[in-house]
């Protein structure tokens, strides 16, 4: 009823990647830009990479994604390298400039194993010098509780590449310690469900994050609390963190 490559679309209607708009594209885009190489790990639909190059980028782009939908809706250019994989395959020896991690894809980095395995990884693919940028949500702001139909903020209502009106919301099936799982329904108008999306999202708080990047050899540049650079206050709602690899 509502395919995988339906939900990839569905992505990309939900979440434009407009730097004009969007306070987290404008922070990210300059640090692509500036970069001569960059992987992108859990690029998704590759909207980020898939910008720098429409806007000249020249140097090596490679957007990085376990999800085969989004990945064929990111093959769509040509001139990206697309690989599939987890954060955890991301090329040891590489030699990348620049790593991002956006979107809170950070997020679905669940157990401390993957967490380090991740890193390590990660950290493998950046030559010395290299930076690794990436923002989570920060516990603190508990985001998870406006995640309901409830919410009105959080039910959209929107017309999708096929012309079909649809609905779409979250809820909050658990919380238990640092792991929220949630659904996000896809439905039409009158609530008839379409497909609903299950996902496990990790809220690491600072000194937790701080400690896995250290021990996989980062050394934390900059930690934002918000995407104007801002520090990290008892209101922050977001962990943004610029890392290097010495
Ligand atoms: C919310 S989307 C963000 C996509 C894109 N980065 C953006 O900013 O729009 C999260 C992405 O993380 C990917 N993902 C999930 N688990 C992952 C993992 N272990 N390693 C890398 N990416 C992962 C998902 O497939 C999904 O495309």
């Amino acid at each position: 009823m509502f395919s995988d490559a339906d939900v990839a679309a569905l992505y990309d209607l939900l979440n434009p990647w407009n730097p004009d708009r969007r306070s987290d594209a404008r922070f990210y885009f300059p640090l692509v830009m500036a970069a001569e190489s960059v992987l992108d790990v859990g690029c998704g639909t590759g909207a980020m990479l898939k910008l720098a190059r429409e806007h000249g980028h020249r140097g090596r782009l490679v957007g990085l994604d376990p999800d085969c939908a989004a990945l064929d809706r990111a093959r769509l250019r040509a001139d990206v390298e697309w690989t599939e994989g987890a954060a955890a395959d991301a090329g040891n020896g590489a030699g990348f400039e620049l790593a991002t991690m956006t979107g809170h894809a950070f997020q679905n980095l669940l157990t401390d194993d993957e967490l380090r395995t991740s890193l390590n990884a990660i950290h493998g693919g950046l030559r010395r010098g290299g930076r690794f940028a990436f923002e989570t949500r920060h516990p603190q702001a508990r985001a998870w509780e406006g995640w309901t139909s409830s919410n009105p903020d959080d039910v959209v209502n929107l017309v999708d590449e096929a012309g079909r009106a649809l609905r779409y919301w979250h809820d909050v099936d658990s919380v238990v310690g640092d792991i929220v799982t949630i659904r996000g329904t896809v439905a039409q108008p009158d609530g008839t469900v379409l497909r609903v999306l299950s996902e496990n999202l990790r809220f690491l708080d600072v000194a937790a994050l701080n400690a896995f990047l250290v021990k996989a050899g980062f050394e934390i540049d900059a930690q934002y609390g918000d995407w104007d650079r801002g520090p990290i206050t008892d209101d922050s709602r977001e962990i943004i963190t610029i890392a290097c690899r010495r």
